[in-house]
């Protein structure tokens, strides 16, 4: 296995300090229509293009033939794109093996769990441990890095494309049974750490560990961990080439979002920077007949902006979205007019530092051809999507100074892989409806309806820089963490759990000191049971003159934990079922902190009163001092304050006056006025309230 040397700094890796404009572009796809990358060229200064993603899909053009390279056309092409001032993410090509490769080596074709070797077909469906694959990848990634590593117009390293999937053959197999004898050195400890006494599953070697059994709850767990950390691994060994010879260019490989199979965080580790390709469902079914129109698809975009901020807490790349549309998806409507812009000005807002498209120009035959593209096939600049590219080019064109600017969030929300998987796993009172995911978006959409800046972060992040953390559903408490949520309440934090916190350890097993395990000081409560009713089946009951405040009742359900509150103060009460009267809400000074526990799923409403009063608590003022109309949004970015309408309608915002217009110039009015779907940034000077 590789080894990374880092002989230069993380910090001094970085990207050209502008707000970058581009997106994949595969001029293999044309070179034989003569003229055609000239006019790629002359299209890309029309629209402000900065940076363009090169060779993610070209091994069979750069490597025809088996060690016969042919990098002729590429020099071109980036010379090219350097002429026009063009900056080149530049990609290694393993995504997608050429024909020779996966035909005179079948162990580079992923198995499937039973075993059965996959077919040469489709993309991103290697084995991540083959020998003979990393070996080739390593040695064209070395090519390209002799070739190109200095090249002026390199800006960074695209590893790769979108990793995802496992591979269950012989090798990968081989390579877990070695991974789990370091974890766990013998194999009684890995018995323990499983329970496999549990229906006879007791291994007696680590090489009967042969294939993936979910009924044993910890193999399952530790397989995902394992292909993680396999896939991290080639990571690494695809950069390590990369690094020996061009130290001083960035990486990033880029991310689906919050895809389920691979832990991200562990990915971002191993990179300079992390991006992510976003496909929003704009206009979609979660949009119709909505009077906040966008609001919804906004909202989950915005979180899915902050978690790649989050992996690293630095600025991000939007390394894939559509000026248009998708292709794959059930249905996908054309972006409307003003759409493109404030979507991509939405990414802006949450720290990115450059907007990118799949694709630039739209392919005349295979499966992408009627996915959106900058360049349609008409193949001009006369097009509705091309004219707002353009536009968007010339605001971003605005906004460089926004380079290295920080979000600044005082609030985050956890989000973890292995508390994911292990959650979802587990049978329990209830297995319909867990949601983790959906519920972290539930906690976040307080802070996003009040413009509140969210990091949303990994369990093993240091706290020290937020005011409130919400960790949602935390079944899995891992080594170290709770000592951190600990720390951070004792001195000073605000911190709220949920139901279902606490339950196991990082192997899967349940703590015997009573839920949430070793949360239970802290939380100065006991949850004794689970009951799981219908949603919104249970009162919920604001006790008179609580610490909080909350004064409105509301419906809980799903689950509902019936907490002994030991230390804590009793907020709020259920108002039905056999439990009616005990506590759904807990508050315990701990510390100079506070820690909450939300023993129920609540609705949104009361969720967000709940919430509304941990920002108070916590010191945290929202984006503006004036409520933001329904489908608008306001995020802080360094100087800049951005105001975004995702409704259908006009909305109008009382902002007050000395507000600068950043992309038209000249000051606006102190009534703002906001298209349906326009976007404002804004700057006054000054310290905006969310920076400390
Ligand atoms: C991405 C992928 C691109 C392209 C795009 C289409 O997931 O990285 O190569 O297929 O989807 O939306």
């Amino acid at each position: 296995m590789a080894t990374v040397k880092t002989a230069t700094p993380v910090e001094t890796r970085s990207l050209p300090p502008r707000i970058l404009h581009g997106g994949d572009y595969n001029p293999e796809q044309w070179e034989h229509i003569p003229g055609t990358w000239d006019d790629d060229v002359r299209l890309m200064r029309l629209a402000g293009v900065t940076a363009a993603s090169v060779g993610i899909f070209s091994w069979a053009r750069l490597e025809p033939e088996e060690g016969r390279y042919d990098f002729g056309w590429l020099d071109r092409i980036v010379e090219l794109l350097h002429g026009a001032g063009v900056r080149v993410f530049l990609a290694t090509p393993s995504g997608a093996k050429p024909n020779w490769l996966a035909l005179k080596y079948p162990e580079v074709r992923r198995c499937q769990p039973t075993g059965q070797r996959e077919h040469q077909a489709g993309r991103h469906n290697h084995c991540p441990t083959s020998p003979v694959y990393r070996a080739k990848v390593q040695a064209i990634n070395e090519r390209l890095a002799v070739r190109y590593g200095a090249h002026p117009a390199l800006a960074l390293w695209h590893i790769s494309n979108e990793y995802n999937g496992y591979c269950h053959c012989n090798l990968c197999f081989a390579a877990f049974q070695r991974w789990l004898e370091q974890r766990y050195g013998t194999v009684d400890a890995l018995n323990r750490a499983w329970w496999t006494a549990f229906w006879s599953h007791t291994y007696r070697r680590f090489d009967e560990v042969t294939f993936i059994d979910g009924s044993v709850n910890g193999l399952w767990l530790d397989w995902k961990r394992f292909m993680s950390e396999q896939t991290a691994d080639f990571l690494r060994a695809e950069i390590e080439p990369l690094r020996r010879h061009a130290p001083q260019v960035p990486v990033t490989t880029n991310f689906m979002g919050t895809y389920e199979g691979l832990d991200y965080q562990r990915l971002a580790d191993v990179c300079d920077v992390t991006c992510w390709d976003s496909y929003p469902g704009w206009h979609g079914p979660a949009t119709a007949g909505r009077a906040d129109g966008e609001a919804e698809v906004a909202l989950n975009t915005a979180f899915h902006h902050d978690l790649c901020r989050g992996f690293k807490r630095r600025p991000w790349i939007l390394m894939e979205s559509t000026p248009s549309h998708v292709n794959w998806a059930a249905v996908s409507r054309p972006k409307a007019p003003g759409m493109h812009r404030l979507a991509s000005l939405q990414a802006v807002a949450h720290g990115a530092e450059a907007v990118c498209y799949f694709q630039w120009r739209k392919g005349l035959g295979g499966t992408e051809k009627f996915h959106g593209a900058v360049v349609d096939h008409v193949g001009h600049e006369h097009t509705r999507v091309f004219g707002e590219v353009a536009a968007l080019g010339r605001d971003l064109r605005q906004l460089d100074a926004l380079v290295g600017a920080k979000v600044g969030a005082r609030a985050a929300v956890l989000y973890d892989w292995d508390n994911r998987w292990a959650l979802e796993q587990a049978g329990m009172m209830r297995n319909q409806g867990k949601n983790y995911v959906e519920t972290c978006l539930e906690h976040y959409r307080p802070l996003w309806r009040r413009g509140v800046a969210a990091d949303v972060i990994g369990v093993q992040t240091d706290l020290s820089a937020y005011r409130l953390v919400i960790a949602p559903m935390l079944y899995m408490l891992k080594p170290g963490v709770a000592g951190r949520l600990e720390a951070f309440v004792r001195d000073g934090g605000v911190l709220l759990a949920t139901y279902l916190t606490g339950l196991v350890d990082e192997h899967d097993l349940c703590f015997t000191t009573g839920r949430p395990g070793p949360l239970r000081q802290v939380f100065g409560v006991w949850a004794e049971e689970t009951d799981a009713p219908e949603p919104g089946a249970v009162r919920l009951l604001p006790v008179a003159g609580n610490a909080l405040g909350l004064t409105a009742a509301g419906q809980g359900g799903v689950f509902c934990d019936l907490v002994h509150a030991e230390a804590a103060d009793v907020l709020a009460t259920y108002g039905d079922e056999w439990y009616a009267g005990r506590p759904a809400v807990t508050l315990n000074r701990y510390g100079k902190g506070m820690a909450v526990y939300l023993a129920t799923r609540p609705d949104a409403a009361f969720l967000d009163a709940l919430t509304d009063r941990l920002l108070a608590a916590a010191g945290i003022e929202p984006a503006l001092p004036t409520a933001l109309p329904s489908g608008v949004n306001a995020q802080w970015r360094g100087d800049c304050l951005f105001l975004m309408n995702f409704s259908r309608g006009p909305r109008r915002i009382e902002i007050g006056n000395g507000w600068q217009d950043r992309l038209a110039g000249g000051t606006v009015p102190a009534a703002l006025d906001l298209p349906a779907h326009g976007a404002f940034v804004l700057s006054r000077g000054g310290t905006p309230p969310a920076e400390s």
